[in-house]
């Protein structure tokens, strides 16, 4: 399937036998950047959250999250939505993050309590939670449905769940000899990682339907988008991104070391310019 109608990349088939990395296809592998050295990671995330971060406040602050409530951050990144919520929940809260890799929750207040799941398989405590969110997490899995059905299981009835998910529909560069090259290189690779199950780069406008599906009534969604230059963060976000990203997609298959580097050359050029991803939000109630 081609997700990426909305810009219209040519049909691309991409051979699953194609995308095979030591033995193991891509999609059932961890999160892509589970290899990506750690720093690097770090700093990646944390350009995530310095762009995000306001939106997802903004959200939760109208969802009323109050003192005493039980939240759980699934694929909790570096943990900054968690730390937010110890401030909002706590005396007589309960704040989880939990993450399949672990490595970046390290330092934050000791009244969160950092678990180790992954999504895929784990279903925490049934009825525990009083809000569950995740932000950047079900685009990177192969069934992000059955994940959104065990969050909304861990949710007592009338509990909410926020979920705010990337789309790169209007992923677009621009100002460059080589931007539409590039545009097209992107959702080429996309096209690719769609396919071997990897990452659904398109699965935001996807989210108010999916949440339905799992069960949820309902309550809101919004979509927040942006165009950046080369060197301002939302662009630097996707620029690091998508070199960290470059081995493995070379060793799938899916771009060649060559098409890398002319990438690179045109995503540091001043003059370039992106239409960022869109990061699609939807919040959903728990029946009664
Ligand atoms: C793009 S990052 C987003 C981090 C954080 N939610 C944020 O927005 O700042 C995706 C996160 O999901 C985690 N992740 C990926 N697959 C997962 C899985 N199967 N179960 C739990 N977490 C997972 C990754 O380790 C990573 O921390």
């Amino acid at each position: 399937m081609l997700f990426g109608r909305l810009l219209g990349p040519a049909e691309i088939e991409v051979d699953d036998a194609a995308v095979d990395l030591g033995g193991a296809k891509m999609g059932e592998r961890n999160y892509i950047l589970t290899e990506t050295a750690a720093d690097a990671e770090s700093a990646r995330l944390t350009l995530l959250e310095r762009l995000f971060d306001p939106a997802t406040v903004r959200r939760l602050e109208r969802l009323d999250v109050a003192a005493g409530a039980r939240c759980l951050e699934v694929g909790a990144g570096r943990g900054s939505i968690a730390r937010w919520l110890v401030g909002r929940v706590f005396p007589g809260g309960r704040v989880v993050a939990a993450d399949i890799d672990c490595r970046h929750l390290g330092g934050l207040p000791q009244d969160i309590e950092v678990r180790t799941l992954d999504i895929r398989t784990d279903t925490p405590e049934p009825d525990a939670f009083d809000l569950v969110h995740c932000r950047a997490l079900l685009m990177h899995l192969p069934d992000p449905l059955d994940a959104l059905r065990r969050m909304t299981a861990v949710l007592r009835p009338g509990g909410v769940l926020l979920a705010e998910e990337g789309d790169h529909g209007l992923h677009v560069y621009s100002g460059h000899p080589d931007a539409p090259w590039l545009t097209e290189l992107t959702h080429r690779v996309f096209a690719g990682l769609a396919s071997a199950k990897i990452m659904n780069a398109y699965l935001g406008r996807s989210l108010p339907g999916m949440l339905t599906a799992a069960g949820l009534e309902l309550a809101g969604g919004e979509i927040d988008s942006g165009v950046a230059r080369s060197g301002e963060p939302a662009f630097e976000f996707e620029r690091r991104t998508a070199e960290a990203a470059a081995p493995a997609l070379i060793a799938a298959g899916l771009m060649t070391e060559a098409e890398d580097r002319r990438a690179r050359a045109v995503r540091s050029a001043p003059a370039t310019v992106m239409n960022t991803w869109s990061l699609v939000a939807a919040w959903g109630r728990r029946p009664n």
